[in-house]
């Protein structure tokens, strides 16, 4: 198979049909735009298995993703997008980078979900940017950006009561969109590598942020989403 590209936590090869790709996911782990680097075993599996359960529940729910079908556990044949250069986070409960912008503590409820729109791009460091750089930058017309708020808030409002049933708390999310054919299409994965997820009783971290923050228990949190997730 020919690779396409290798980024932090997978790899994209084309596939025989023009169009579809294969996403391949990796056990490794960084954080801090690449600064802190290891190893998480059967992440790959964990990650790969976890978007397929997600998006193929999605795709039942109406939202379009670029998801075609699971290869094996760590494989997934996607249709191949045409990537809008955004990473847009939902936030339902104040953690991370808002904590330290705005000075609230982790934790604290948000009345109405928080979006933020980053600009993906590893030299700079996704940086936060707002609606006037995405049309500055020709990311997306206020049209197409629109589209894109308004599909990544439904998909909070699909997700939030699927992890809810399993006893987690969605308490912030990454999402990447692409165009295929003039449809707007979820693309990229939804993992503990890019979503906090926490116990609803114990508040216990079950995500990435273990790997981050050095916490302890990171393959377990992963199999335990996994396990709940699967459910
Ligand atoms: P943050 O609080 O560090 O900005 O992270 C917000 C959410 O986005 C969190 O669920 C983790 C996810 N995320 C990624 O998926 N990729 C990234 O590079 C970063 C920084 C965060
Ligand atoms: N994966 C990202 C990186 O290495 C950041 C993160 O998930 O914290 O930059």
């Amino acid at each position: 198979m020919e690779l396409l590209y290798e980024g932090k936590a997978k790899k994209v090869y084309r596939s025989e049909v023009p169009g579809q790709l294969i996403m391949e996911f990796k056990d490794d782990a960084t954080a801090f735009n690449g600064q802190k680097r290891g190893q998480i075993a059967d992440k790959g599996s964990v990650n790969a298995r976890m978007t397929a359960r997600i998006f193929q529940w999605l795709m039942e729910k109406d939202i379009p993703t670029h998801l075609i079908r699971p290869l094996d556990d760590r494989h997934l044949l996607v249709r191949q997008l045409t990537m809008i250069g955004l990473e847009v986070v939902v936030r339902n409960e104040v953690a991370g980078s808002l904590s330290q912008r705005t000075g609230l503590p982790e934790g604290t409820a948000i009345a109405q979900p928080v979006l933020e729109l980053y600009y993906k791009n590893d030299a700079l460091g996704d940086p936060l940017i707002n609606d006037d750089h995405v049309r500055l930058l020709h990311l997306a017309s206020p049209q197409e950006l629109e589209a894109i708020r308004r599909q990544a808030m439904h998909i909070n409002e699909w997700l939030r009561p699927f992890f809810q049933e399993r006893g987690i708390l969605l308490v912030d999310f990454k999402l990447e969109f692409g165009w295929f054919e003039g449809q707007l299409m979820l693309g990229d994965e939804i993992s503990p590598d890019t979503c906090r997820l926490w116990d609803i009783q114990t508040r216990e971290r079950l995500d990435k942020d273990r790997f981050r923050r050095d916490l302890g228990g990171v393959e377990e949190a992963y199999q335990e989403i996994l396990k709940r997730v699967m459910t």
